[in-house]
């Protein structure tokens, strides 16, 4: 329980990765906002999950894109815990469009809520953990994206690039104030975001055999890793990313 009294807000909490590290920031004991934008029914079953585990979940709707809207997350934890102590910006999508073929709808899209989204979701946790005055954690979940070109998924590659050096940049600014600022950054994973490419069998095999561990990881294994960068055994890791690709970007030059 390394997480006992501390609060959490997840976005993007009610499916895939985002729900996965909802369960175990609380099975570590943190009481977590969990984020979501549709599906309210799924959000209220993850609050009795949570609730199952002896910690208290809140769904609040938020649309991430939106500065107002993660003002509302930030109220939320602080009326019903008192406190922040770990923001984990973890909404994304993606469009899957060229540099030739992205609209400047598109573009702005996958831009506002991946990137814009983690710089004032960073921004207003920062402010409430410095009023805090007892440091804090904020964890970006980015991709082997923000590094490894993704030919047909450029504004998707712009932005967790872009979350990479908000990663670095913020965490040097805010190492004084004792607030953290770690990423976190997956391979291929078994969540919706995927689920075109996981019915489809020759695609599948494709991949797999990309990846050096042979499979797409769970999101419970990326989970995991957020549960780290949120506890003491991480106290003196900040400005960087954990990759957890199953080995991917050492070994394939492409997809
Ligand atoms: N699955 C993978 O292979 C993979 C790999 C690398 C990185 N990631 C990253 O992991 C994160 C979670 O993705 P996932 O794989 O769980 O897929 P997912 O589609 O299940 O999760 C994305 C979540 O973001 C939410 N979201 C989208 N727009 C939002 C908005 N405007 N406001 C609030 N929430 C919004 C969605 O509702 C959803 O809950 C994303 O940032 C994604 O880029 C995923």
């Amino acid at each position: 329980m390394q997480l006992k009294e501390k609060v959490a807000i997840v976005t993007g909490g009610n499916t895939g990765i985002g729900k996965a590290i909802v369960l175990e920031l609380a099975r570590q004991g943190a009481n977590v906002i969990i984020d979501y934008i549709s599906h309210p029914e799924a959000t209220e079953e993850l609050e009795k999950q949570v609730a199952a585990l002896g910690d208290r979940a809140i769904g609040v709707e938020a649309d991430v894109s939106k500065v107002a809207d993660l003002e509302k997350l930030v109220a939320a934890a602080v009326k019903a815990f008192g406190r922040l102590d770990i923001m984990v910006n973890n909404a994304g999508m993606e469009t899957r469009t060229s540099v030739l073929d992205t609209t400047e709808q598109q573009y702005e899209k996958v831009l506002e809520v991946n990137l814009k989204s983690a710089f004032f979701g960073t921004q207003l946790a920062a402010r409430q953990m410095i009023k805090q005055k007892s440091g804090g954690r904020i964890i970006n979940i980015t991709s082997v994206h923000e590094d490894w070109p993704m030919p047909g998924n450029t504004a998707y590659c712009l932005s967790k690039g872009g979350m990479r050096m908000l990663t670095r940049t913020a965490a040097v600014e805010l190492a004084p104030h004792k607030i953290l600022v770690t990423g976190v950054g997956p391979g291929a994973v078994a969540t919706p975001i995927n689920l075109t490419t996981m019915q489809n069998p020759a695609a599948m095999a494709r991949l797999d055999a990309a990846i050096p561990l042979g499979r797409m990881a769970e999101p419970q294994e990326i989970a995991s890793v957020v549960a780290f960068l949120a506890g003491d055994g991480a106290s003196y890791i900040t400005a960087t990313t954990i990759l957890a690709d199953g080995g991917l970007i050492q070994s394939s030059p492409g997809l």
